[in-house]
């Protein structure tokens, strides 16, 4: 399993399709996912996320925490078990990052969601992608799919920063899975 990991604007849905459609064309069995999202509960926690903003920090946890078990059980399991490559848009990091360094819950709370929620499962490599937070931010508002939610696009910078620096911290933890790739390039060179 490769998960994509970064803060807003970084490029990840874009990169991880490229992955996706590189190791297809390769004939590697592959199969993308995305978080929130890839099953009914997670497409209609994106949808939550875009309108409600009143979501006290830990209902936002168990949130995601509920989408997660849901996706790794109904869809990332059988696929890794069936010989597939999973690439995830976000995975368990976002939640450290976000909920985490971001609102400041407790981490080894986080920690233990992640791990109930999963079964266990941590990714092989996980790809974090830098950029500037404000740069990223403008990027994210400029784009008109419905890629992010408002919700956290909205935060002010500084909510942003603490992200983006929970992001470095935990790839400078963990070297042997983490590879920190420089976002602000063009996308080839990325
Ligand atoms: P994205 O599609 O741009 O990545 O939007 C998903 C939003 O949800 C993004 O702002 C990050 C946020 N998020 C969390 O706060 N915690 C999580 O665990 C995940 C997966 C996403």
């Amino acid at each position: 399993m490769i998960t994509f990991e970064g803060s807003e604007g970084s490029g990840k849905s874009t990169h991880a399709a490229r992955l996706e459609a590189r190791l297809r064309e390769a004939g590697v069995p592959v199969l993308l996912v995305r978080e929130p999202g890839s099953t009914e509960l997670g497409q209609y926690l994106r949808e939550w996320l875009k309108r409600e903003k009143t979501t006290v920090p830990l209902a936002e946890l168990f949130l995601f925490e509920a989408a997660r078990a849901q996706l790794v059980q109904d869809v990332i399991r059988p696929a890794l078990k069936s010989g597939k490559v999973v690439v995830a848009d976000r995975f368990t990091d976002s939640t450290l990052a976000y909920q985490g360094f971001g609102r400041g819950l407790d981490i080894g709370l986080i920690r233990r969601l992640n791990d109930a929620a999963t079964a266990g499962l941590v990714p092989d490599v996980t790809i974090l992608l830098d950029v500037p937070v404000v740069a990223g931010l403008e990027r994210a508002a400029n784009r008109s799919d419905d890629a992010g939610s408002r919700k956290f696009e909205d935060l002010p910078v500084e909510f942003h920063e603490k992200v983006a620096a929970g992001f470095r911290a935990l790839a400078a933890k963990e070297r042997k899975r983490w590879l920190v790739v420089d976002s602000t390039r063009d996308q080839d060179a990325v």
